[in-house]
């Protein structure tokens, strides 16, 4: 394959510079690189350099947090969308984001390939190589972990230091973590054994529920069409919004996830995932979709969401399917304005009240004292019609018996 020019997802970590180094001596190409400030809480500036002397001869740092938060997150939010019921998908939202700036630069380049440093056997190659196809059939895309010889972190310090490629050697966590603002994600490592607890040092992002303080903490969240506009009164910027709430939750304890999950590659993997923010808000929006959507409607957001966050997932986001969902997604959230009121405790983060405009929830029909406005006497009636086919069932049954 011959390759002049390529674009690569560069993290500043000891992969993604050997990475650098690699293509160089492997396709003679040129290697520009792109680091998405996704909310990592890294600084960035350090990495450009780092990039510039391993031997890019260009490179991009962006911060992305707040198109990230509005066009990706938020269409995963409108559903409430959960990976198998656990996982926000922090890591599946960010990697389309990344490919697509990593095309337009290619674009804008000149560059016939993208590279990104994920192995053979996860679920973010696929989100890289299948975006990357999506946005640009005739883009190649490498992924030298896929490739090359190298088998194990010394082995890469090994080659590092043959081809005099400056990298700081620090000494890492025995996990691999992905982070950006909507979570962070954990494995290998201990993690590997499904029976393992997890030990301190694999949390971050949060305070250990048992160390959290011991008065409960409230916050109030204001949404207007589903998008989290205030916190406690203070209207501020989505980025602002999500930061704070990672941090008022974090404190808590609130938002340690930790599943054993369905890989796309069909691997079962362990996962720890911690998300103080996106399960605050996650958990407020959910009680706000229950005042203002009717059985119908949140029954079927339900069921909708576990398909949206599939497609998130599988590296579907370029998808038709993810793009119909996403508009529909915008017009069921047109009345979830409203503010919502949580309580914070030893990690947990349980919604305490709700009020919208939009509110279907109706006192009058709901109450037992006597301002109660819903007549009793139709329930015989509904009764006896909703129940009509499994009498008639029942009496078949009889008569056969
Ligand atoms: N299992 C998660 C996912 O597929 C997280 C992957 C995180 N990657 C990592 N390097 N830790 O979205």
């Amino acid at each position: 394959m011959s390759i002049k020019k390529v674009v690569l997802a560069y993290s500043g970590g000891l992969d993604t510079s050997v990475i650098v180094k690699w293509l160089i001596d492997n396709y003679g190409c040129e290697v520009i690189t792109y680091t998405a400030d996704l909310g990592q809480n890294e600084d960035l500036e350090p990495i450009k350099e780092k990039a510039l002397k391993v031997g890019a001869t260009k490179a991009y740092v962006e911060d992305v947090r707040k198109e990230f938060l509005e066009d990706y997150v938020m269409g995963a939010f409108r559903f409430g969308a959960l990976y198998e019921n656990k996982y926000p998908l922090a890591t599946a939202l960010g990697r389309p984001l990344i490919t697509k700036k990593m095309i337009d630069i290619a674009i804008k380049e000149g560059a016939d390939a993208i590279a990104h440093g994920s192995t053979g056997k996860g679920n973010d190659q696929v989100r890289f190589d299948v975006s990357a196809v999506a946005l640009k059939p005739d883009i190649k895309v490498i992924a030298p972990v896929r490739d090359w010889e190298l088998k194990s972190r010394d082995e890469e310090i090994e080659y590092a230091k043959k081809h005099n490629i400056d990298i700081p050697i620090t000494k890492e966590k025995p996990y691999s973590i992905d982070r950006n603002i909507w979570g962070l994600s954990v494995e290998a490592g201990p993690l590997e054994d499904a029976y393992f607890e997890p030990t301190k040092d694999v949390y971050s992002f949060t305070v250990d529920p048992q160390d959290a303080p011991d008065e409960p903490e409230y916050v109030e969240i204001e949404f207007e069409k589903a998008k989290p506009v205030a916190l406690n009164g203070k209207k501020m910027d989505i980025v602002e919004i999500v930061e704070k709430a990672n941090e008022i939750a974090g404190k808590h304890g609130v938002g340690r996830i930790d599943v054993v999950e369905n890989r796309l590659v069909g691997i079962k993997s362990r996962e720890i995932y911690e998300a103080p923010g996106a399960t605050l808000l996650l958990e407020a929006k959910r009680s706000l979709d229950e005042l203002i959507l009717d059985r119908e409607t949140l029954h079927l957001k339900d069921h909708l969401a576990i398909k949206y966050a599939e497609l998130v997932y599988y590296g579907y986001w370029f998808h038709d399917a993810r793009e119909a969902l996403d508009a529909f997604g915008k017009k069921l959230m047109e009345k979830a304005t409203g503010t919502v009121k949580v309580k914070l405790y030893k990690g947990n983060a349980t919604v305490v009240a709700r009020k919208s405009p939009y509110s279907l929830y109706n006192r009058q029909l709901a109450t037992y004292d006597p301002s109660d406005t819903f007549n009793h006497k139709f329930g015989e009636a509904f009764c006896y019609i909703w129940g009509l086919p499994l009498k008639v069932a029942a009496a078949v049954k009889d008569e056969n018996r």
